[in-house]
C-alpha cells in the first residue's frame, strides 16, 4: 500500500484505501493487537460495511457480508475455556459477535440482529455459526453488541439506538443469550446510541499510583446531535454485577474535548489498566475530508490509549508505552530545554521524514497570584510555505484552558469543520509540590493531532487538514510569574509504514 501522501498518517493505523469506520473486534492474544474496522473497500464513503482485519499481513474479508445485509460494529472474545463448543482443543479460540443489518430492495433498512463467527487461527479466517442469529429482533435499530467476560457468564452490551437504550445481555456459551436489563436515557442522547463498551477499571490513587478500587465504565457514543456537533463519546462510572449497571453519579463524561474521537471500543485480554481505540473523525464531515479525493482513503484510528480511574472520578489517559521507546515509533530528540522561562523553542522539522513528532511542555511552580491574565504557553505548527498554522496552548487565568485551534489551515473548507475547541480546568494535579502546572503531551501526525492534557486529565483528537505540510514547531512560553520552571521536548516519531 502507498502510505506516502502528505496527510497520511505514519504513526496512527488508516486503511490503505477505501472508508473506514469503527474499530471493532479489538482484542489481545499471545502478544498480538488485533484491530478490524468498519471498512467499505470499494468507496470513500459508508457502505457495503465489512469487517476486516488488520494484523501482519493484510487478509480477506473477516467476515464477509451476505447479499443485502452489512456486517455492523461488534466485538472478539477469546474463549479459552471452549465454552462455546467452537474449540475441543485449543484455548486460543476467537468469537467474532457482531451486527448483521439488513437491508431491503429499496434501500430502506431491515432487521438489526447480532450473529456470531469462530475462528480457529487467532482471529485470521472465520466462520460463519449456522444457527445465527444468536439474538433476533425486528427492530432496524439494534445494533453494535460488545461483549466481556464476568465471572462464569459472558456479557453484552448492545444499543438499542432509537429507543436510547443500553440492553445487557447474558450467556452460558455466546450461542444463547438472555435480556437481563437495560441502561436507559443517559447522558447526550442524540438521534441515537451507538456502539456501548463496558470495561472494568482500577481506580488509582494519584500520587503513588496504587490500585485502590475497582469500578466498571460504559463508554457510549451518540450522534447527530453531539455539543461540538455530529458524533460524540461519553461515559459513566459505575459498579456491575453481570446483569445490572449502576452509576456512581449522576454525571456524563466526555472523552475527548475536541470532536474527533468517535465510536471507541477496549480490546480484549488487556489485563490492569484497560486500551481503548477509537475512530478518529465524525460523522458530519468523514465522508467529505480531503484525503478521499486527493488520497484514496478515508479516516484513521485514534493511538491506542491506555486508561485508568482517578479518584476524582474520571477516566485518567496515558500514552502507551510504545510512544516513548526507541523501538517502533520514538525517534531523535529534536529540542530538549529544561528551564526555559519566558522563552522559546523552534523546531524546524522539514527533514523528518514521517512529518510526525511527539511533544512534552511542562510548566511547574505557578505562582497563580502573580499571574496576568496573558500568561502563555502556545505550540504552533506552521507551514512557512503558506503560512498556515495549528495553534494551541494554555492560557492562565479565567477558567485556565488549553486550547486547539486549526482555522489556520486552508485544505478543507467544510461548514461543520468547525475549528476551535478547549477544555477548562488543566491544571495537571500530579505535581509533586502541589502547586499549580501544567502539563502537555501532544502527536502531530500529519493530518492528525492528540493531545492529553494535564496528564492526562483531558485528552483532544482534532483533525486537520493544510493546504502544504506543516513543519515548523514554536513552543513560547509568555508573561508566566517569577517562579514557574518551563520544560519542552521534541522528538521525531519514526513511520510505522516505511
Ligand atoms: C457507528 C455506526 C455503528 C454501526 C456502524 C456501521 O459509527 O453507525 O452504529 O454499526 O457505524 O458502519
Amino acid at each position: 500500500a502507498n502510505y506516502t501522501g502528505p496527510l497520511r498518517p505514519q504513526v496512527h493505523y488508516s486503511p490503505p484505501k477505501g472508508f473506514m469506520n469503527d474499530p471493532n473486534g479489538m482484542f489481545y492474544l499471545n502478544g498480538v493487537f488485533h484491530l478490524y474496522y468498519q471498512y467499505n473497500p470499494t468507496g470513500l464513503g459508508a457502505g457495503n460495511q465489512q469487517r476486516r482485519l488488520h494484523v501482519g499481513e493484510p487478509a480477506d474479508r473477516a467476515v464477509p457480508p451476505e447479499e443485502r445485509q452489512y456486517v455492523f460494529s461488534g466485538s472478539v472474545v477469546v474463549d479459552a475455556n471452549n465454552t462455546s463448543g467452537f474449540f475441543p482443543n485449543q484455548n486460543n479460540g476467537v468469537v467474532a459477535v457482531f451486527t448483521l443489518a439488513r437491508y431491503n430492495a429499496d434501500g430502506s433498512g431491515g432487521p438489526q440482529t447480532q450473529a456470531i463467527a469462530y475462528s480457529h487461527d487467532e482471529g485470521y479466517t472465520f466462520q460463519y455459526y449456522d444457527q445465527n442469529p444468536v439474538i433476533n429482533s425486528t427492530s432496524s435499530h439494534f445494533r453494535d453488541p460488545k461483549v466481556i467476560r464476568h465471572g462464569d457468564a459472558w456479557a453484552m452490551v448492545v444499543a438499542y439506538a432509537q429507543e436510547f437504550a443500553v440492553g445487557i445481555f447474558t450467556s452460558p456459551d455466546l450461542k444463547q443469550w438472555t435480556w437481563a436489563s437495560n441502561f436507559t436515557n443517559h447522558g447526550l442522547l442524540g438521534a441515537q446510541y451507538e456502539c456501548p463498551n463496558i470495561v472494568k477499571m482500577p481506580v488509582r490513587d494519584r500520587d503513588s499510583g496504587a490500585v485502590v478500587d475497582e469500578k466498571y465504565v460504559i463508554t457510549l457514543s451518540a450522534q447527530p446531535g453531539a455539543p461540538l456537533g455530529g458524533s460524540v463519546t461519553q461515559y459513566f462510572i459505575g459498579d456491575f454485577n453481570g446483569t445490572h449497571f449502576s452509576t456512581v453519579d449522576a454525571a456524563t463524561r466526555l472523552t475527548d474535548f475536541a470532536k474527533d474521537n468517535y465510536a471507541a471500543q477496549f480490546f480484549y485480554g488487556v489485563e490492569g489498566n484497560p486500551i481503548s481505540m477509537g475512530w478518529a473523525s465524525n460523522w458530519q464531515y468523514a465522508q467529505q475530508v480531503p484525503t478521499g479525493n486527493n488520497e484514496g482513503w478515508r479516516s484513521a484510528m485514534t493511538l491506542p490509549r491506555v486508561s485508568y480511574l482517578t479518584k476524582a472520578p474520571r477516566i485518567g489517559w496515558t500514552m502507551v508505552d510504545e510512544i516513548y521507546d526507541p523501538e517502533p515509533i520514538l525517534g531523535d530528540s529534536l529540542a530538549s530545554k529544561t528551564d526555559m522561562g519566558n522563552g522559546s523553542v523552534t523546531v524546524d522539522y522539514a527533514d523528518v521524514a514521517s512529518g510526525a513528532l511527539y511533544v512534552e511542555a511542562n510548566v511547574t511552580g505557578i505562582d497563580v497570584a502573580k499571574a496576568t491574565s496573558f500568561s502563555t504557553l502556545n505550540l504552533t505548527f506552521a507551514s512557512p510555505a503558506s503560512g498556515e498554522a495549528l495553534r494551541s496552548g494554555f492560557y492562565l487565568g479565567g477558567d485556565n484552558p488549553f486550547f486547539v485551534d486549526r482555522g489556520g489551515l486552508r485544505g478543507f473548507d467544510n461548514v461543520f469543520f468547525t475549528d476551535k475547541f478547549s477544555v477548562a480546568d488543566v491544571y495537571y494535579d500530579g505535581a509533586a509540590d502541589k502547586s499549580a502546572a501544567w502539563r502537555v503531551q501532544a502527536v502531530l501526525d500529519r493530518s492528525l493531532y492528540e493531545v492529553f492534557v494535564g496528564g492526562g486529565r483531558h485528552a483532544g483528537t482534532v483533525l486537520l487538514y493544510p493546504s502544504q505540510p506543516l513543519t515548523l514547531l514554536t513552543v513560547a512560553a509568555r508573561d508566566l510569574p517569577p517562579g514557574a520552571k518551563v520544560s519542552v521536548a521534541v522528538w521525531a516519531l519514526k513511520s510505522t509504514w516505511a
